[in-house]
């Protein structure tokens, strides 16, 4: 549980650290009553403003601090330690509270308060900056037997009883942290070693490195090494967006982790959702003699440290646990790939010492990528619903990984190329990101004949149009929109998604033997379908076809963004759709807009502006939009979404007392059903919030008190429906 604050002992210290930055040593020290006369107290206190500060100011200036304590503590609770113990409406309660706090009182900042983890726009040349430490890297084995002669070389060198701290190597992206009197004062890549780019403001956007030290005993200055990473969960949601704005996906978590990190805009950085491990202490004064005892006294502290650590005492035991891990990993949120070894007493890493490029007392053993060798038979090409051809190699079947591999994306022309293929080759294939099998390699030595490289496709293999490739794009198109059948298709089949129109009883297949039986040849011919048309195919049960005319027409209750979405223009994909129905209202409205009208909406570049321009100005979709117009399908945003109308306080019950100074109190009833709350006369058990003004009667202060029910203010109120 989480200890309750207790504002008495909250100081100013605490609201506000040594937050002008790097290596300034100057740290506030706590403000003492009985100091109040001292000059530099008084100093400070005036360029903070708090000399003259009114009552209210003092309690809000309390509340700031006891919030930004508590958002600290639960960032940890949630992240780090993956055991949240407030519901997530709280949490985002007490943050839009901070954020409306300092918000009205911006000379309040502070660089590591829980509000600045949802980054800014504000683009940021990194800069360099020099390591403390350098960050030298480890040696790589793939070998059990080097494992094996790191040990022994470590045994003859020490000559003494020592202890291995066996961990897991995770696969991302290495960062120091510098933490001082406690606070995150700066982030830097690894670089070249010795030199690296400062990205504090993106790191501070990762919810599970701490901002705020917790506990105490930690040196006043120290350095944290560790990986910062992208979870599996993430890198596959992230790459199943890109695939449907047809933007380049990443090949694994760990190029996924570096490209965000060096995001210019550490708001986009925040929308990632990286997670990070710690991993190595640095520092003059840190607690313990031993590795493994200084990284647990790290995750005292807040940060997220492997519980995966093991102390080995005897080869074999390293050589179980790298045994263990090299299945057992697989299960893990995150990759990794390897397992790294390291001497855990300090002293005794002194005495090993270093080569020129990396430590003595440890090692990197790597798992050995799981890959396979076989025959490349052909390479088909396949069109997808906006005209991309992605080229795909035909394999002799081969176990990898647990499952039987015949098709390997090769992505692109550029991809053939470099892998130098020709047809009948013996390819490597492996399990790129562990998910997509990808070719690496190709065994040239077994090549007989000196055959012809692969050449890509100049022309669309469904409807012979010759293929476009823009400039700088990896990918080429078939431009034949119109009349492509397998865009055609495809169209109509991301139309009827569940994320899109999610029209029930439809699929695939269905919508395969539609375009057979010339039923349809867009996706506005499926709302003049008729149950007799459909009955016609064969196997229709009467059932299956009142289904799908239901279904149909149910879709024309789904609102105009996913309407938008489902359109399928190209590099629209779900946000992106979101943003352009909310920013235009309408069809119409969007329609009219020129392309700088476009370019200027926040979320949308010029390659987007550009493809929703192509496609409005196509007389044929202009078509399309006119008959589903015409069907009843939701070209504009319905009042619902106009009137503001939300869910936000669903479940909610609203007593409301007092006198309020900024709407009134008819307002404050028409808000909270416009969100979806219900207004009471009086307090129950059932009553889930107060909205009280001033004087608010003292016999239900008394009551809501003692049921123990919320009692907010105006702008908590209207933090809850922002
Ligand atoms: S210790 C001087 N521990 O692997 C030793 N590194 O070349 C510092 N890595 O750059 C590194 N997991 O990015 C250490 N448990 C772990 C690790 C780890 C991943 C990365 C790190 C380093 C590279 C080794």
């Amino acid at each position: 549980m989480i200890k309750k604050q207790d504002s008495s002992q909250q100081s100013l210290f605490d609201l506000f650290p040594s937050s002008d930055k790097l290596g300034g040593k100057k740290s506030l020290q706590p403000i003492d009553e009985s100091k109040d006369s001292s000059e530099e107290v008084n100093a400070h206190n005036d360029t903070l403003g708090l000399n003259t500060l009114s009552s209210l100011e003092i309690a809000d200036f309390e509340q700031v601090s006891a919030l930004r304590k508590e958002l600290h503590e639960h960032n940890f609770h949630y992240y780090v330690e993956n055991k949240p113990v407030i519901e997530d409406s709280v949490f985002d309660d007490k943050m839009r509270k901070l954020q409306d706090l300092e918000h009205k009182y911006p000379h309040w900042r502070d660089a590591n308060s829980p509000t600045q983890r949802v980054g800014s726009d504000i683009n940021s040349e990194f800069s360099q900056v020099k390591h403390v430490y350098s960050m030298l890297s480890l040696g790589n084995t793939y070998s059990e037997s080097e494992v094996r002669d790191f040990f022994n070389r470590v045994k003859t060198d020490l000559n003494d009883s020592f202890e291995i701290c066996a961990e897991l190597k995770y696969d991302g992206t290495s960062i120091s942290l510098i933490y001082e009197d406690g606070k995150l004062i700066r982030a830097v890549t690894r670089g070249d070693g010795t030199r690296g780019d400062d990205v504090t403001d993106n790191v501070k956007t990762i919810r599970s490195i701490p901002l705020q030290l917790q506990g105490n005993g930690y040196p006043s200055f120290f350095e944290i090494r560790g990986e910062i990473l992208m979870p599996w969960e993430v890198f596959d949601r992230l790459n199943s967006e890109r695939e449907m704005r047809e933007e380049a996906l990443f090949a694994n978590p760990r190029n996924a982790a570096s490209g965000t990190l060096k995001q210019q805009s550490s708001k986009k950085v925040a929308e990632r959702h990286l997670d990070a491990y710690l991993y190595y202490l640095l520092g003059e004064n840190l607690p313990k003699q031993t590795h493994y005892e200084n990284m647990q006294c790290a995750k005292e502290w807040g940060f997220k440290v492997s519980s995966n650590m093991k102390l080995c005492r005897t080869i074999e035991e390293v050589m179980e646990y790298i045994a263990y891990w090299d299945v057992a990993r697989k299960d893990l949120p995150v990759a990794t790939d390897g397992i790294v070894l390291k001497v855990n007493d300090l002293r005794q890493q002194k005495n090993l010492g270093y080569t020129a490029k990396s430590p003595r007392w440890a090692i990197a053993y790597k798992f050995k990528a799981e890959r396979a060798l076989t025959r490349l038979n052909n390479v088909v090409y396949q069109v997808g619903r906006t005209g991309a051809v992605t080229p795909v190699a035909e394999l002799d079947p081969v176990q990898l990984s647990g499952t039987v591999v015949r098709r390997a994306s090769l992505h692109n022309a550029d991809v053939i190329s470099q892998l130098d293929l020709q047809i009948g080759d013996m390819v490597y294939v492996e399990k790129g990101g562990e998910i997509i099998p990808k070719i690496t390699e190709v065994d040239k030595s077994a090549r007989i004949l000196v055959g012809q490289p692969i050449q890509f496709i100049k022309n669309c293999p469904a409807c012979g149009t010759p293929l476009i490739r823009d400039e700088g794009e990896a990918a080429s198109y078939c431009p034949n929109q119109g009349g492509c059948p397998p865009q055609l298709r495809g169209r109509v089949e991301h139309f009827i998604s569940r994320r899109a129109m999610n029209i029930d009883g439809l699929g695939p297949e269905t919508v395969d033997s539609f375009f057979d039986a010339h039923l349809i040849n867009d996706v506005s011919d499926l709302y003049w379908l008729t149950s007799e048309q459909i009955l016609s195919l064969s196997h229709r049960k009467e059932k299956s076809a009142s289904n799908i005319i239901n279904g149909i027409q149910a879709s024309k209750n789904v609102p105009f963004e996913r309407v938008l979405f489902a359109l399928g223009i190209r590099y629209v994909g779900e946000t992106v759709a979101k943003l352009l129905a909310h920013t235009f209202g309408s069809m119409s409205k969007l329609q009219q807009a020129s392309l700088d009208d476009l370019i200027h909406v926040d979320g949308v570049g010029e390659r987007i502006a550009s493809s929703v321009i192509n496609y409005l100005k196509d007389p044929q979709n202009q078509l399309i939009i006119s008959r589903l117009t015409e069907a009843g399908l939701q070209f504009s945003l319905g009042s619902d979404e106009l009137e503001g109308r939300t869910n936000k306080l669903e479940g909610t019950s609203f007593v409301i007392s007092g006198v309020f100074n900024l709407h009134s109190r008819d307002d404050y009833k028409k808000m909270i059903t416009t969100h979806g709350g219900k207004c009471v006369g009086s307090i129950s058990k059932k009553t889930t919030y107060i909205l009280a003004g001033d004087n608010m009667g003292p016999a239900k202060l008394e009551k809501a008190t003692k049921l123990g029910i919320n009692i907010i203010d105006e702008k908590q109120f209207l933090s809850m429906i922002l």
